[in-house]
Order: C-alpha cells, then sequence, then structure tokens
C-alpha cells in the first residue's frame, strides 16, 4: 500500500442519501474518507441537494447513480466511478426498501422488490468492487442488515427474510476474502428516526417503541458511528460478524 492509497480511502455507500446512509456518508467523510453516495435515479433532486449540502460543510463527498437490484445497472456506475476514483475501499451496502404486508395480503411483486432491493443487491454491488479490493489487498465491506433480520417481524416475511440473508452472506463473503485483507461484517439498526419508520402506523410505531430498553428510536448517527469503526483501518481482525445497534430490542450473542 503506497502512503497516497492510506491516506484517502474511497467510500461508496449505496442507499447513500437515505436517513441512515447520509448519516454514513458524513460520519465516513468527516473521518477523512472520499465518500461517494450511490442513489436510485428517482432520487436525482434529493441527491443533487445532498451533495450541495456536503460541499457547503467542506466534505469530500460526490454522488453516483444507479439501480442496486439491477446487475447491469450496478454494472455502469461501478465502471463510472473506477474510471474516475481509480477504486473503492470501502463499500457500505446501505439501500433498503419495506413494502410491509402480511403474508396472507402481501403480492408478488412487494415480495420480489424488497428481495431484490435489499439482499440481490448486495451481489450486484459487492461483484463490481471484490475483484479490486482483493488484488489490492484490502477492503471493507459494511451491509446494513436490521433487528427484524434476527428476530422477525409481524408484517414484515419479505424484509426479514431479506435482511436474515444479509448475515448469510456476510458470513460466506468474509471467508472467502479475509485471505486478501477484506473484512465483511453487517450492522443491524434497530428502529431509527428515518422515513422508513415515520411510514409505520402511529399506534403500532408507539407499541414498538414501548418494547425498547432504550424507549426511544435511534438516531442515524448512531448507526453511522458503528459503521464508521468497520471501516476503519484498525478495525482489521473484526470479520464475518454482526453488530446490533437496537436499543436492546433484541439482546442476544
Ligand atoms: N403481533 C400479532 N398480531 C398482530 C400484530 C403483531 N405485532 N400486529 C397486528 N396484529 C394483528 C391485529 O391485531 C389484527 O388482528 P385481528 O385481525 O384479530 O383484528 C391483525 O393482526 C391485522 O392483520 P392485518 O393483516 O390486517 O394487518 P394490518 O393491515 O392491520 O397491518 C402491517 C399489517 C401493515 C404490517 C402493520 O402491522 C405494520 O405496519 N406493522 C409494522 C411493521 C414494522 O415494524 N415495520 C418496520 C418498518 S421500519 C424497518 O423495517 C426498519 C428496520 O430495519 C427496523
Amino acid at each position: 500500500m503506497t502512503k497516497k492509497d492510506t491516506a484517502k480511502r474511497v467510500a461508496l455507500v449505496t442507499g447513500g442519501v437515505g436517513g441512515i446512509g447520509s448519516a454514513i456518508c458524513k460520519e465516513l467523510a468527516t473521518k477523512g474518507f472520499k465518500v461517494i453516495a450511490g442513489y436510485h435515479p428517482a432520487e436525482e433532486q434529493t441527491a443533487q441537494e445532498r451533495l450541495k449540502e456536503w460541499k457547503r460543510e467542506g466534505l469530500d463527498a460526490d454522488i453516483a447513480s444507479g439501480d442496486v437490484s439491477s446487475f447491469s445497472s450496478c454494472a455502469e456506475s461501478a465502471k463510472k466511478i473506477l474510471d474516475k476514483y481509480g477504486h473503492v475501499d470501502v463499500l457500505v451496502n446501505c439501500a433498503g426498501i419495506t413494502r410491509d404486508k402480511t403474508l396472507r395480503k402481501m403480492s408478488e411483486d412487494e415480495w420480489q422488490s424488497v428481495l431484490n432491493v435489499d439482499l440481490n443487491s448486495l451481489f450486484n454491488v459487492t461483484k463490481q468492487f471484490i475483484d479490486g479490493m482483493s488484488d489490492r489487498g484490502f477492503g471493507r465491506i459494511v451491509n446494513i442488515s436490521s433487528v427484524n433480520g434476527k428476530k422477525g417481524q409481524f408484517g414484515q416475511t419479505n424484509y426479514s427474510a431479506a435482511k436474515a440473508g444479509v448475515h448469510g452472506f456476510t458470513m460466506a463473503l468474509a471467508q472467502e476474502v479475509a485471505r486478501k485483507g477484506v473484512t465483511v461484517n453487517s450492522v443491524s439498526p434497530g428502529y431509527v428516526e428515518t422515513a422508513m419508520t415515520k411510514a409505520i402506523p402511529p399506534e403500532i410505531s408507539k407499541q414498538i417503541v414501548s418494547q425498547i430498553p432504550l424507549n426511544r428510536m435511534a438516531q442515524p448517527d448512531e448507526i453511522a458511528y458503528v459503521v464508521s469503526f468497520l471501516c476503519d483501518d484498525r478495525a482489521g481482525y473484526i470479520t464475518g460478524t454482526n453488530i446490533s445497534v437496537n436499543g436492546g430490542l433484541f439482546i442476544s450473542f
């Protein structure tokens, strides 16, 4: 690794203009990473606004459009990123959606779209960068899962299945690339104050919060802090693991 390489790590965060993703981008940029926020083409306006905000704050950030549920879109987006920056050292797979319904009411599209965005995206995006990280002998991959991938949640068979799958992907890939200096971990947030949780009906949301020992939802930067810890050069001996950031909602080891 040359001095220049270690001076500025390049980090790509998918879902980088969303609630948790934006906080991760900001945290990493503040810690000295060059950050690229991936966003869905439909989020163009939000992405441009975020970029302006980050530039105003003096952060080293950029944005990159792409659909994580499409392999070809990810390949196209990755090519542009690699042409511009040469490599990606850190990948945070954060893009995610919900389509909450009980299984009896869930349509095939609601099942497939959640599996595509929340789980198949890990294949689509990670495939674009894993060779580069392995060849360079350094990489940090952090996959954002969920407390509901560990405990299951009423109304989320699609989301819980996808997020549980994220753990399987993480544990398997960690073994494959450990000897190449690439670590692969997952972070499982609990309920975080974002647009995603604002969509939960208020009475259900209130009932969920009452079950959280900390008695509140998390703030996005409480998740971002843990992600940035795993992205640090010094976190090189942590791989294949999962860190819960759930306020005690699901306590396990
Ligand atoms: N456990 C057991 N029974 C429950 C229940 C629960 N948690 N919640 C509702 N029920 C019961 C209701 O009392 C009702 O019973 P009756 O039929 O006897 O009246 C029945 O189940 C309702 O079933 P429906 O199929 O009609 O469900 P619904 O349309 O009322 O609501 C839902 C379904 C939209 C999924 C709603 O329950 C909901 O929004 N739940 C919240 C899901 C959730 O936590 N989402 C997280 C989003 S944020 C996120 O995902 C981020 C993250 O990583 C944490």
